[in-house]
């Protein structure tokens, strides 16, 4: 059974910075009440010419790179957004149309904040099941334009990013090592976007009464969370016949440090094992994880070799964790391949399939 190795990664923030002084002057709270509760100090806001499918682009084309594979070698594109571009088509369809992965079966997947692991745990099992060998897997969010800017309980926590992994199968051991996944519906309304899907599709009332923005209980979402993000990698670790002592890095998902804290106090490990960056991006939701251990890699932190675990939770509710060993990039002769000159071709390609099928359209017509 072949292994299925983290071989790329890449990231993409939009510019823009918002600090909580800048929240200070839109809803009343301050600098100090928002570091203590929540460890953040700032977040990215995408522009309005941001969506998760151009930070997912760049995130996927920065991995891309890293793993020197040409984007017509991927098979499978998983997406996973709480903040996707369109209910439907999947924002993973026009990520793989804009990085010209012309050969990649595309679909989105819904976890949340726990997507990201959902969505590396699935790239896994198709490679190691040996249907596919190379995948991409894309956390990306825009979560601003869900974010209610008059509510303070929820407008201090949110930010924008992608974070993107390369997957690939190999017969040398390492990679994805174990995984658990875990939801319960009976939280749903605990963190929740309750307008514009079937059961309350967008009108004048909806929106009046401010159902398109994200709406939590932000107690019972941080009494969850402290008693799963522990137990998650506790099981991920028993499942991989791994202990703590066997982990280098701990990456979790980056919602409140306080989170964080309180699973390190439980799994009896130092704070200095978790990566965390949530002071400058706030809550990335399904990018968080990804982001962390990129940023976490680039500093020198994780190093080839290092056994990390990813472990989040989110809306849902979900949870879940994964044990890796990362390993970097294949090492397999190729001349370096830049995907970022793939995107010309792709553009080029995509309008001659849109053109081809107004074409196709005309004579379709004709012979009715
Ligand atoms: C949201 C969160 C930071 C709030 O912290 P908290 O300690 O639970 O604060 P509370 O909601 O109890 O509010 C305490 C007080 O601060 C006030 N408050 C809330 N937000 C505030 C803000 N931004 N600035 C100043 N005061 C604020 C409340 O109105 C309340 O005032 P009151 O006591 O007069 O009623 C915290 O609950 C949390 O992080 N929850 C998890 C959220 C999360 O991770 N969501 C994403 C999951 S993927």
């Amino acid at each position: 059974m072949p292994f299925a190795h983290i071989t790329g990664w890449g990231m993409s923030v939009p510019e823009p910075v918002l600090t909580n002084e800048d929240i200070a002057k839109i809803v009343d709270t301050n600098d100090e009440w928002i570091r203590e509760r929540t460890g953040i100090r700032e977040r990215r806001i995408a522009r309005e010419t941001e969506f998760p499918s151009t930070l997912g682009v760049e995130a996927s084309l920065k991995a891309l790179e890293v793993a020197n594979l040409a984007p017509k070698d991927i098979e499978l594109v998983i997406c996973t957004s709480s903040s996707p571009e369109y209910i439907f088509p999947a924002t993973a369809c026009v990520i793989q149309d804009e990085i010209g992965a012309s050969k990649a079966g595309a679909f989105d997947l819904l976890a949340a904040c726990t997507g990201f692991i959902y969505a590396t745990n699935m790239a896994a099992q198709a490679i190691r099941s040996g249907s596919i060998k190379n995948a991409l897997v894309v956390g990306t969010e825009t979560l601003s334009r869900f974010v209610n800017w008059k509510d303070r309980s929820t407008c201090i926590l949110f930010g924008d990013g992608a974070g993107a992994f390369v997957l690939q199968a190999s017969e040398k051991p390492g990679g994805v090592i174990s995984s658990v996944m875990h939801s319960d519906g009976s939280g749903a309304n605990s963190l929740i976007l309750p307008a514009g899907g079937a059961r309350l599709p967008a009108t004048e009332a909806t929106v009046h009464e401010g159902k398109h923005y994200i709406h939590m209980d932000g107690k019972e979402v941080f009494r969850f969370a402290t008693r799963v993000m522990g137990q998650a990698t506790r099981e991920a670790l028993d499942l991989a016949g791994l202990t703590t002592d066997d982990v280098q890095w701990i990456i979790p998902h980056q919602a409140n440090y306080r989170i964080i804290a309180t699973a390190a106090k439980y799994l009896k490990m130092p704070l200095d094992k978790f990566v965390i960056n949530v002071d400058r991006y706030g809550n990335t939701s399904t990018a968080s994880i990804p982001i962390a251990a990129i940023e976490a890699f680039q500093k020198g932190q994780i190093k080839n070799g290092d056994k990390v675990v990813f472990v989040g939770f989110g809306a849902g509710l979900t949870w879940g964790a994964l044990v890796a060993e990362w390993t970097g990039p294949l090492a397999v002769a190729r001349k370096p391949v830049h995907p970022e000159r793939y995107r010309f071709f792709a553009r080029i390609r995509s309008w001659a399939r849109r053109i081809g099928r107004i074409i196709e359209g005309l004579f379709a017509r004709k012979e009715l």
